[in-house]
């Protein structure tokens, strides 16, 4: 019988490398009361934004049609989460990209929500968008959901639970060296952000990693980051529902968040830099290194 190649031998039993640990799941596992009203609502969300993504290649007719398209998808988003989230927990506050701060009865959790992440990406036929659904308890970050319903990856997170992707337990990547690295970044567009600032920290990046990219999706970013598909990530210019669940999927998969001058106002300054323990530190001396510059 012909043998297979070198690499391809099949194995008798798998071996107990990273892979193997991501599969301790799972099929069991049992979601908390809150990650369930979070799916329910992502996914009663997700069938709409799915629709319209669908649709748009039908409207690229027109310059202004798809722009305006696809802002009522994300205000119709938007609203489906708030009723969905209300319903379940009607005190909670609200804070949406599209609707703003909503006050609620109870002043200790908020939900932090961006119906759309990745715009630019949805409106171009690019399938890298998402629903975030961060949830702030006292000012800390209890549970974050992440979903893009163009590829059914759902990520979630519970303080102290652990990071999930599809059920199947998550963890950031083990490299320890910004050299070995695969990082992704924000960038400046038209009207938006510190274009100088920008070309500084990716001319020092761009020396120090292995691949630098820029999907477009703030909180699929940090979800990647999470996952392990991503080394690092470092963005400016970002809203708290950009970056409320992953921050926490992040932490829950192992791996550290700060702002980009490594302290913990990332919502504040809207700035964010992740990665594993060593990469993180790697990455904040990089950008101290380009603002130096
Ligand atoms: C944007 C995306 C993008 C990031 C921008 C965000 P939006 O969110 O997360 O990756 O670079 O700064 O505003 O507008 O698509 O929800
Ligand atoms: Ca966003
Ligand atoms: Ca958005």
């Amino acid at each position: 019988m012909p043998q297979p190649k070198n690499g391809c031998r099949p194995r008798s039993r798998p071996a107990l490398d990273g892979a193997c640990l991501r599969g301790q799941t799972a099929r069991a596992m049992h979601h908390s009361a809150l990650l369930n009203v979070m799916i329910a609502a992502a996914r009663k969300a997700a069938r709409a934004l799915k629709r319209d993504f669908g649709e748009l290649e039908k409207l690229q007719v027109s310059l202004k049609g798809p722009a305006n398209f696809v802002t009522a998808a994300d205000c119709r988003a938007e609203e489906t989460l708030h009723a969905e989230l209300m319903k379940a927990r009607p005190g909670y506050g609200f804070l949406g990209e599209e609707g703003g701060r909503r006050e609620g009865a109870d002043k200790s959790h908020t939900w932090i929500v961006d119906p759309l992440d990745g715009t630019t990406n949805f409106l171009h036929g690019i399938p890298q968008f998402a629903i975030s659904i961060g949830l702030e308890r006292e000012g800390t970050m209890v549970a974050g959901l992440i979903y893009n319903p163009a590829n059914d990856e759902m990520f979630i997170a519970e303080r102290g639970k652990g990071a999930f992707l599809n059920e199947q337990r998550i963890r950031v990547a083990g490299r320890k060296r910004l050299a070995d690295a695969v990082v992704a970044c924000g960038l400046p567009h038209i009207g938006r952000g510190d274009p100088v600032l920008a070309r500084k920290e990716t001319n020092v990046m761009q020396e120090r990693v292995t691949g630098l990219r820029r999907f477009g999706a703030a909180a699929l970013d940090l979800a990647w980051v999470a996952a392990g598909r991503l080394d690092g990530y470092w963005e400016r210019d970002l809203k708290p529902w950009d970056i409320a669940a992953g921050l926490l999927m992040v932490r829950e998969a192992g791996g550290f968040v700060t702002d980009c001058d490594g302290g913990d106002e990332m919502f504040g300054k809207g700035h964010i830099a992740a990665g594993n323990e060593a990469i993180q530190k790697e990455l904040l001396s990089a950008l101290k290194a380009a603002n130096k510059a």
